[in-house]
């Protein structure tokens, strides 16, 4: 029998936040250095930056970067990266245990984001340092001139304040690895006391603080619920992290695995309704998803140290890896309402949908795929979709739906577009569709990610190996339409 889907214009969910589809620069292992930034590449342009991957994150579509860090912003002196490149100091980096040269900073960075046509945003190191460095930086960046921090940004380059909009209160200050890890209450009055003078620099900026680092962390949701008791009315979002593996043989549960995604939603929003209610706070306080992605870390090998932009996290994505990350995508969306930033972690070669060599080609990995098409088609109102449809035993789940899917209506040009996975590794399923509320509509594109070898992955001499397909139009009879879904696949249906 086939799954069912029925939708209607009048039940909407909430407009997506553009910024859902945001991603991450943080320097580690390669990703800013021959990864975005490669001054001795053929396809360098003035500033240093790779034309080519330039590219290829313009057509990603990724409207907000967050840099520099994750677990690097925890030790990092942001004065060091700005002013004459050669006049920066080299540092070791403890996150990552690499040599930082600072050849790329602040700076540097908004010029890639004007580059790009992307917004950033940015961390602030609330491990090693605190409230004074990061209202610097705020005036650094945001203050238009005539103090010292402002004047140095001027006599740098830029007298135009770069306007950074959005900023993060350090980075996973729950986890042990973190350096200067904290606990609830001590980040809970750090952060109040750094948000407040930020915005005493510039009123105008939206601040991050930091949940929990991962659904399993054993202070998960009383973390939030603490951080918050202290500054609750100071941040306007807190961020939640999420990485995703298969484990051996079991690909069904991380077929599944944006059940879990959506299970953290639900929990961290818990908590902080929890905390709006015993604060009697008025105003909401959202997500912002700031790091999520598929990521082997069980695969991970002993890595070199001490050593300047060394492979570290390099994952290839297979086809599996890319319906996974569809279906992310599409449990992001389902929470639109409260999640309205989230961030593809990372860009460039770190557990990244785009690869390069030194010296050599860029090129997009499988999971690329999904996710540019989901930031092109995915922007608009999302919908209730519910998808009615047969079920599957997962180790992780027990009873875990086959199917998952998410709706999404754009007014200009008035379109409705479907995104689903299916987790049946063998069979095609169908599914009827139910769009009787629209008026006259037509399927008129098909695009599907699936194919025979689900362990397939793009290279450097085969870019194009996994990559979408259209498999067609189809006429909608009377409000309904069954399309088969492919197994093992990640689709998206566009009608108009
Ligand atoms: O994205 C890689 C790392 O994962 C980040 O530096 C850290 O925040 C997280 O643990």
């Amino acid at each position: 029998m086939a799954a069912r889907i029925a939708l209607d214009p009048a039940f909407v969910v909430a407009d997506v936040d553009p910024r859902l589809f945001g991603s991450f620069v943080e320097h580690l292992g390669r990703c800013v250095y021959t990864g975005i930034y490669e001054p001795d590449h053929p396809e360098a342009d003035p500033d240093g930056f790779r034309k080519d991957v330039a590219d290829l994150v313009r057509a990603l579509d990724v409207p907000i970067v967050r840099y520099p860090g994750g677990n690097f912003v925890s030790g990092y002196r942001w004065e060091d990266g700005v002013g004459p490149r050669g006049q920066r100091p080299t540092r070791l980096d403890l996150a990552w245990r690499s040599i930082e040269t600072n050849e790329v900073g602040t700076d540097d960075f908004m010029a890639w984001c004007a580059t790009v046509g992307t917004a950033p945003m940015l961390a602030v190191n609330l491990g090693t340092r605190g409230v004074e460095a990061a209202r610097d930086l705020v005036e650094y960046c945001n203050h238009p001139g005539g103090t010292y921090w402002s004047d140095l940004r001027a006599s740098n380059g830029n007298r135009q304040p770069h306007g950074v909009k959005v900023w993060c209160l350090g980075n996973e200050m729950d986890g042990p690895w973190q350096i200067g890890h904290k606990t609830a209450e001590e980040y809970g009055r750090l952060a109040v006391e750094t948000a407040k003078a930020m915005r005493w620099v510039d009123p105008d900026i939206e601040l991050i603080a930091c949940g929990s680092s991962h659904h399993r962390m054993p202070t998960f949701g009383s973390w939030e619920a603490t951080v918050l008791e202290h500054c609750y009315e100071h941040v306007d979002y807190v961020s939640v992290h999420a990485y995703y593996e298969q484990r051996p043989a079991d690909r069904g549960s991380f077929l599944a695995c944006a059940m879990d995604m959506d299970g953290m939603i639900e929990d961290v929003l818990a908590s902080v309704d929890y905390a709006r209610a015993r604060g009697k706070h008025r105003k909401r306080i959202n997500l912002s998803f700031d790091e999520w992605n598929v990521w082997y870390m069980s695969r991970r090998a002993e890595e070199p140290v001490w050593t300047q932009r060394p492979r570290l996290i390099e994952d290839r994505y297979s086809l599996v890896d890319a319906v996974v990350v569809g279906n992310l995508l599409i449990s992001l969306l389902r929470h639109a309402d409260r999640v309205r930033i989230a961030c593809l972690a990372q860009l460039v070669n770190v557990i990244a949908p785009i690869l390069t060599e030194p010296g050599g080609a860029a090129w997009r990995q499988s999971t690329y795929h999904p996710f540019a098409l989901t930031s092109r088609y995915g922007r608009g109102t999302v919908l209730r979709t519910v998808v009615d449809g047969p079920r599957y035993e997962t180790s992780w789940f027990g009873d875990t739906p086959l199917l998952d899917a998410v709706a999404v209506r754009h007014d200009d040009p008035d379109e409705l577009t479907v995104f689903a996975v299916n987790r049946d590794q063998h069979e095609a399923q169908p599914v009827d569709l139910d769009v009787r509320g629209f008026g006259g509509l037509t399927v008129v594109e098909h695009t599907t990610l699936s194919g025979d070898d689900p362990d397939a992955v793009n290279t450097a001499d085969d870019p194009e190996r996994v990559a979408p397909r259209v498999l067609g139009r189809y006429p909608v009879d009377g409000g309904r339409v069954t399309v088969s879904l492919p197994a093992l696949s990640w689709n998206m249906l566009r009608l108009r």
